[in-house]
């Protein structure tokens, strides 16, 4: 009863402003007089966790190994941790190098094998070899805990965080579990999108963690984003109305709302050629590339994504679209700002400090990661190695095509492959 009212409340909204949010300059007003006459409207969707098969059962499923372990973080969050410790083909556990596997933004391990076998890193790292571990970042579908904090309450501490704690954080609490679980004390680190945000962070924080990485492949590289085209750099441009319509983004987490998802979708949806592809926050925010989108891997995607994240998360990437800096979070106020970065305040993150030997893949077309974007950071990484800056041929390449374009492949997995193989057979540290 109470969702019908909901919806009808939505319906009637999007009825009563007719054409509402169709300019993106007046787009930000129409969203404060909506937020204003119906604050309840701002209530999602959808706010349940949509994951019909995890991601070790589905690994499972296609006759893979698969194994969980979870690794507490300092400040007490619990991470799910993924393993394909070997191949179904390629099954000798013995005599294997370590790939740790990190997401990005609202996404989950379930990324990397979703997929077929033939086309899923997952399944491909596996069979080249190693021993696969797939990372989740605190608050998505498998990372929901904390050991006092209830992910539930959406003001009640838990989603304080952005991805200045992933980087100090999840992505060392996971590589130091890795490492201590099989034995081993280097890896190879491969990032998307925010898992290549915080690993390049991380270096402002973790010098000995970084040190123990052979190599780190960075697909789609977000640093620098002062020209993204995705609709975060568009609310990053509301300002001061952003706060008035704080709520339709969701309170501590991520769910944006009925009457916001309707007005990104007018915004930035034009194509709506998928079904259903406007009415999911993952596409809207990433944009999607028909050529490369796999119609029936799509049912999969839409229900492992989005996968959980929290709303500071998302305005700390609006906050870098704004200072065309790559920085910590501004907590907005002195005494927040010190509760999470401590008497230094807001910490600057230098991509010099970036000595891990990096690979960098990114697309011609790619939301978060415009190419301008990418080739200044590109310009600051201090050690690519030669060889290894992969700009994707296929013109159309976007954001999510590293993760399921019909060709992630032969477009990006075989130059990772590649790339692995040559840094463990030489130390690319040297
Ligand atoms: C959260 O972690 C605690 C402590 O490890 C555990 O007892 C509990 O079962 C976990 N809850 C969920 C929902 O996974
Ligand atoms: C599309 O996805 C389905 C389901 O994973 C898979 O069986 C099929 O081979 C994929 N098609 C292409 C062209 O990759
Ligand atoms: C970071 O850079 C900004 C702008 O250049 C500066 O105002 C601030 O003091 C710097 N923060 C730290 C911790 O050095």
């Amino acid at each position: 009863m109470k969702y019908f009212r909901l919806t009808l409340y939505s319906t009637l909204i999007v009825v009563a402003l007719g054409g509402w949010c169709d300019n993106k300059q007046t787009a930000g007003q129409d969203l404060v007089s909506a937020y204003n006459r119906f604050p309840s409207s701002r209530i999602v969707n959808h706010p349940e966790i949509r994951n019909n098969l995890p991601t070790d059962e589905i690994i499972r499923s296609e006759g893979y190994p698969a194994e969980t372990h979870y690794a507490t973080t300092p400040d007490g969050y619990i991470l799910a941790l993924h393993r394909i410790p070997y191949g179904k083909t390629n099954s000798d556990p013995a005599n294997r190098e370590v790939v740790f596997v990190q997401h990005g933004l609202l996404c989950s391990s379930a990324d990397w094998i979703m997929s077929t076998p033939s086309k899923g890193l997952g399944y491909m790292l596996a069979e080249a070899g190693y021993d696969v571990w797939l990372g989740n970042y605190r608050g998505n579908t498998y990372s929901r805990n904390h050991t006092f904090f209830n992910p539930n309450e959406g003001s009640g501490g838990f989603w304080d965080f952005t991805w200045d704690e992933m980087a100090k954080f999840d992505i060392p609490t996971q590589i130091e579990k890795v490492l201590e679980i099989t034995g081993k004390d280097e890896l190879q680190y491969i990032g998307h999108s925010m898992g290549t945000t915080a690993f390049m962070a991380m270096h402002h924080y973790k010098q000995d963690v970084a040190s123990k990485i052979r190599l780190a492949h960075l697909l789609s590289p977000v640093a620098y984003v002062g020209n993204m085209e995705s609709p975060i750099g568009w609310i990053a441009g509301l300002g001061p109305l952003l706060d008035a319509i704080l709520g339709f983004l969701g309170i501590g987490e991520f769910l944006p709302g009925n009457v916001l998802m309707d007005c990104l979708a007018t915004l930035f949806c034009h194509e709506g050629l998928t079904q259903g592809i406007c009415t999911n926050i993952l596409f809207i925010l990433c944009g999607f590339d028909e050529p490369q989108m796999n119609t029936t891997l799509l049912e999969t995607i839409m229900k492992h994504t989005p996968a959980g994240a929290s709303t500071p998360t998302v305005l700390h990437y609006a906050q870098e679209v704004t200072s065309d800096e790559f920085h910590g979070y501004d907590w907005g106020s002195d005494r927040e700002n010190f509760n999470h970065h401590g008497a230094n305040g807001i910490p600057n993150y230098s991509l010099t400090d970036v000595t891990t030997p990096v690979a960098v893949y990114f697309g011609q077309n790619d939301w978060l990661a415009s190419s301008t974007d990418v080739l200044r950071t590109i310009s600051e990484l201090p050690n690519i190695v030669g060889g290894m800056q992969h700009m994707v041929k296929f013109p159309t390449w976007n954001h999510l095509d590293f993760l399921w374009g019909i060709d992630a492949d032969t477009e990006v997995y075989a130059d990772v492959l590649a790339n692995m193989k040559t840094c463990w057979e030489t130390d690319c540290r040297v």
